[in-house]
């Protein structure tokens, strides 16, 4: 990559789909500029980036007057006096340029309006410490104050200072993350400071929310697997939980399994690094607070996952059988059997096939049919659907005729 002039950034800045109706709506308003991963991925020539403002004014009045300007829509954030404003296919956020002071090591900063220099120097890295002017002739016009278009040519993840680990010591878990998307390494001045804030136990002093985000970044990145070996070279996944198990090739295959049956790669990923030590891991695994639902899932997938692959490995199963074994395991479940070496093809079957069958017939049937309500109409249905899913029972008559069978037997 050669250095960009500033007519180019121009072009590539007005190529940002929406961006023609935002440049417009910023004239008069406090100067404006791309900040963070926006103009580093610009420099490497995405077409797409996320549009993250910073204004040398208050972010919140400049987002009130632009939702006014482009008739959209603003929310705006207390806690660090930002915004976020959306009309149609244009999202941007908006954040005052600011300095952060960490009063403890790992907790979130208290923040200062200050220049964009400064706001540039509090980042975590130089390749994300760059900006590029939004406003009249400023336009294109590069600010890079701390050498980040150098580190973007020589493939470098540099801190910008030496205590920019301790502070926010979830930068670790970016540092490998950039380091796997970009095919990037930290220099060795970075890597010294990121593996001793790792032996310092940094990471113990940010809440588990604030790893769970990094964590999943990084496992939903395509270079996953790479990201887990190097967490583990770096000593990453015994700070953040000694039973954690870095296999790249499980995390490989589970995210690969969830690709393939609609679950979330990331949180397959995740309970691939749990499956060795579930029961030790659960404690952990609360505390990152994930929304219940997913929670649970892992959690049971890095219990179940092996079990399921052992028998679903031991031999040939009926569909009934497919379904007593998977009807009630969450997606990631199966995700992760088959990324311990389950067959693929039975869970294939049971996920776009078996699961979404149905009965003709339903419960009011066999009541109309004069059987009592109670625990027999379901378990009479449940049995019915087990014999259609093995081919014993079709169309709505036999279904019927099976379930009352089933029922009256039940009853005696
Ligand atoms: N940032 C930081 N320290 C962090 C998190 C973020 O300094 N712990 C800064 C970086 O300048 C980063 C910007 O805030 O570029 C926006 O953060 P985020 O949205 O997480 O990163 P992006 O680079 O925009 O996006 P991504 O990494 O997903 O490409």
């Amino acid at each position: 990559m050669s250095p960009t002039p500033d007519v180019e950034l121009r072009e590539r800045v007005r190529r940002i789909p929406g961006i023609e109706r935002l440049l417009p709506a910023l004239e008069g308003l406090p100067p404006a500029y791309l900040v963070g991963g926006a103009v580093r991925d610009l420099l490497r020539g995405a077409d797409a980036v996320d549009v993250d403002i910073a204004v040398e004014g208050d972010a919140r009045s400049v987002a009130r007057a632009l939702a006014e300007r482009l008739s959209a829509e603003v929310r705006e954030h207390e806690r660090f006096g930002t915004a976020t404003v959306r009309a149609g296919d244009l999202g941007f956020d908006l954040a005052t340029t600011r300095t952060e002071v960490y009063d403890e090591p790992g907790a979130l900063p208290r923040v200062a309006a200050a220049s964009l220099d400064e706001d540039l120097a509090r980042r975590d890295f130089a390749i994300n410490a760059m900006a590029v002017g939004l406003t009249g002739d400023d336009l294109g016009h590069l600010y890079d104050p701390c050498g980040g278009l150098s580190d973007l040519n020589d493939g470098v993840v540099r801190v910008l200072h030496d205590r920019s680990f301790l502070d926010d010591p979830t930068r670790l878990l970016r540092a490998v993350r950039y380091e796997v998307r970009l095919g990037f390494r930290m220099n060795s001045a970075t890597e010294s400071l990121a593996r001793a804030a790792v032996v310092d136990g940094a990471l113990r002093t940010v809440s588990g929310a604030r790893v769970r985000d990094e964590l999943l970044d990084l496992l939903g990145e395509s270079q996953a697997p790479a990201g887990v070996r190097r967490m583990h070279d770096l000593g990453l996944d015994l700070a953040l939980h000694p039973a954690l198990d870095s296999d790249p090739d499980l995390v490989a295959s589970a995210s690969l399994g969830a690709a393939a049956i609609g679950a979330d790669p990331a949180l397959a990923a995740l309970a691939a690094l749990c499956a060795a030590a579930p029961a030790e891991l659960d404690l952990w695994l609360a505390d990152l607070h994930l929304p219940a639902a997913q929670r649970d899932s892992v959690a049971r997938a890095a219990r179940v996952g092996p079990r399921l692959a052992r028998e679903l490995r031991a031999g040939e199963h009926q569909p009934s059988q497919l379904r007593s074994l998977l009807g009630r395991e969450p997606v990631l479940s199966l995700a992760l059997a088959m990324a311990m070496g389950a067959p693929s093809e039975p869970i294939l079957r049971w996920v776009t096939e078996l699961r979404s069958v149905r009965l003709e017939i339903s419960g009011d049937d066999l009541l109309a049919a004069g059987v009592p309500e109670g625990p027999a109409v379901g378990r009479a249905l449940d049995e019915t659907l087990s014999r259609k899913l093995d081919g014993l029972v079709s169309g709505r008559d036999e279904e019927l005729e099976t379930a009352l069978a089933v029922a009256r037997e039940a009853a005696r």
